[in-house]
């Protein structure tokens, strides 16, 4: 996951290959519930595991559940109906399907077994409002506060009595989790007699009503429905554990690779697995509306296989109701569309992890797109290019995935220029997708050029190293210690017994490198060498070595194949004037000898190796001397490298002054 401020989504050309997606939020959260409050124990395969069910969990256990995780099940033993403790004070997120159920439910334990309970959530989540849950609540006969505002959490659940004698009304038109919290709650009350739910207002969002239905049959719960108006739970109903439970690959994650494969995927589908047309998910039906814009999407009961079909796609006219979350994605999809799109009944998008109909308009305009914003519907006018934008994502995890699709822009005809897109705060999509952003470098591909690479060069124990694997972590970039495959080639050559003089040798050695990278760790033929290589021998060797044309040659493609989505920090001796001569940033590392030996002296120290400061210093004077003057690739700056001496600056001081620079060449959007 990128823990990072920003990432920058280099221009993407095609998309194509497998995804596995996360379990769906909805589903996810349902069954953690039902599980918890079944008698005995529940196993649920493939759980979503992501903030919102991290919440949902932490809430569970404090109420006396017991939950194990192992590989793909999380088992829960339910507490039967009767939390463990009678007061507890559960933080929620901004975990709305978190929020609503955990509220009624414990509002009824509380009405009829007694307990103070306390849920709230971050800022946002009391700004979303729950009053209409509260008020059919209350004529319930359950004692319900507000603790801030009246309406809108943090709320207090103490005391009371059930009272299920009349119908209970509650709100359907601004969002469906209240229905959905009644009925996971009320089948807690009705050991003697019915519950009867009655829906004011058109309801939105029925599919996920359909959800909360379906799941509660398979707990044991026959809820009797009068179309959309009137819910009964029958008397007796209990909850019943059916024991073990898949949960199917979220519809709403699948809905921006769905959209990539409408876009992009031209030689080779987008397949999603784990999700079908037997789909219990009302954003399942996202695949009719990329349809209608022009995707080709084949299906079988657990899996989509998406392409390309017509190009641009088409602008539509959608009421968007029945799939209020993916509808997002048609926001964005519009932009490579020959139309307008107008996306109408979509007022729930306000009250939302954000404002999501204002956030949208924000962040399609700054993009280059006209866009109408009105109560409940977006239109959607497609620019002629996309220009780079920083977006903002507002806490709101669809806000990022779905923008994430802007890097798109070359496949617009009328493109030009391909511009990058910046995500600020990529983190949030760690609310249902940790994982999106890998996922979205994994299908998408693009020309190697569209990749940034900044390169990183200077003598032996300069400190480029430390300092690429720094800037790297706070790009959320790859990194290449160039280095470190002279130095295997050195190491693998000892071992096979072929000498420093022997070039042809040498690079036949270099081409058969049986290699693996995990993350700063090398392993060769299947053995971690990562220690063994800093050993100043190996160093020695290497520097040798590196001289020989034929093995500079023999490492090239390699070193190029680290130019991966969505960028390279590349640090070695000739990444800027051989490797990567197109770097759009080239810094050259110098430390005074001495400097640089202590550095070398500590870093051997640490790892237990011997060490002896003077004969480190001559070593490495011989060693720059050696790799300044060879005939091929001398260590020596780019013509348009940035100097930076560190010797006596902080990791920290150099981190952010190549960041500067890096932020320099950024478009001006990004500043
Ligand atoms: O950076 P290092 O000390 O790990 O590099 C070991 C040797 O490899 C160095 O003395 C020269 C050689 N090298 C090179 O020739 N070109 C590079 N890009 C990186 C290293």
């Amino acid at each position: 996951m990128y823990a990072i401020p920003f990432l920058d989504l280099p221009a993407v050309t095609s998309a194509g290959g497998c995804v596995q997606l996360p379990g769906s939020k909805s589903i996810s959260n349902r069954l953690l519930l039902l599980a918890g409050l079944s008698e005995g124990q529940t196993e649920l395969i493939d759980l979503l595991d992501s903030d919102d069910t991290h919440v949902m969990l932490a809430a569970l256990t404090a109420l006396g559940c017991v939950i194990e995780r192992e590989g793909r099940i999380t088992r829960i033993t339910g507490l039967a109906g009767r939390p463990a403790v009678a007061t507890a004070d559960l933080f929620l997120g901004n975990a709305g399907t978190a929020m609503r159920p955990l509220t009624a439910a414990l509002a009824v334990l509380a009405a009829r077994l007694g307990g103070n309970y306390t849920v709230r959530g971050v800022v946002r989540m009391h700004e979303r409002p729950i009053g209409d849950l509260v008020d059919a609540l209350r004529a319930l006969g359950c004692v319900v506060d507000c603790l801030g505002k009246e309406g809108f959490p943090p709320l207090r659940l103490a005391g009371g009595s059930l009272d299920l004698s009349a119908p209970v009304q509650v709100r359907g038109d601004v969002s469906s989790q209240f229905l959905t919290a009644l009925l996971l709650a009320l089948p807690l009350g009705v050991a003697h007699a019915p519950a009867v739910i009655e829906v004011v207002g058109e309801l939105i969002s029925k599919p996920y009503i359909e959800i909360t239905l379906n799941l509660l049959a398979r707990f044991g719960i026959r809820v009797e429905r009068e179309g959309w108006q009137r819910f009964t739970i029958p008397a007796g109903s209990r909850y019943r554990t059916p024991g073990r439970v898949h949960v199917e690959a979220d519809a709403s994650s699948a809905s921006y690779f769905i959209a990539m494969g409408a876009l992009a995927a031209v030689d080779e589908p987008v397949r999603i697995e784990g999700l079908g047309t037997e789909s219990i998910q009302g954003d399942i039906r996202f695949i009719e509306a990329a349809q209608a814009m022009g995707a080709q999407i084949a299906s079988g009961p657990n899996w989509l296989e998406i392409r390309r079909g017509m190009w641009p796609l088409r602008g539509v006219t959608l009421d968007c109701n029945h799939i209020p979350d993916a509808a997002m994605t048609l926001a964005v999809m519009a932009l490579y569309a020959d139309s307008p799109t107008l996306l109408t009944n979509i007022g729930s998008w306000r009250v939302k992890e954000t404002d999501r109909i204002a956030a949208m308009a924000t962040e399609l305009r700054k993009l280059g797109a006209e866009v109408e914003e009105g109560a409940d519907f977006l239109v959607i006018i497609p620019p002629k290019r996309l220009q780079a934008a920083a977006i903002h994502t507002y806490d709101d995890h669809r806000m990022a995935m779905c923008l994430s699709l802007a890097a798109f822009n070359p496949l617009l005809a009328t493109q030009g220029a391909p511009v990058a897109v910046r995500i600020l705060d990529p983190k949030c999509v760690a609310k249902t997708f940790p994982d999106y952003f890998e996922a979205f470098f994994e299908l998408a591909a693009t020309e190697p050029d569209h990749v940034p690479v900044l390169t990183l060069d200077g003598p032996t124990a300069s400190g480029k190293g430390t300092l690429a694997a720094a800037v790297a972590e706070r790009l959320g970039y790859h990194t290449l210690d160039s280095g470190s495959l002279y130095r295997v080639t050195a190491l693998s050559a000892q071992m096979q017994g072929v000498a420093a003089e022997d070039e042809a040798g040498l690079a036949q050695v270099a081409e058969g490198l049986d290699l693996r990278f995990e993350g700063t760790r090398l392993y060769l033929a299947g053995n971690e060498v990562s220690d063994q290589l800093r050993e100043e021998s190996i160093g020695v060797m290497a520097s040798k070595i590196s001289a020989w044309p034929a093995v500079r040659a023999a490492l090239t493609d390699l070193q190029h194949r680290f130019r991966r989505l969505p960028g390279l920090v590349a640090d070695g001796r000739d990444m800027g004037t051989v490797i990567f001569p197109d770097a759009p940033l080239k810094v050259f590392l110098t430390a005074t000898p001495t400097a640089r030996a202590e550095r070398r002296y500590k870093q051997l120290i640490s790892i237990g190796f011997p060490a002896n400061l003077a004969a480190l210093r001559t070593d490495l004077e011989a060693r720059d001397a050696r790799d300044r003057t060879r005939a091929v690739a001398p260590l020596q700056p780019a013509e348009e490298a940035l100097l930076l001496d560190n010797s006596t600056l902080s990791i920290e001081a150099s981190v952010e002054q190549v960041l500067a620079w890096w932020q320099q060449r950024r478009p001006a959007s990004f500043q």
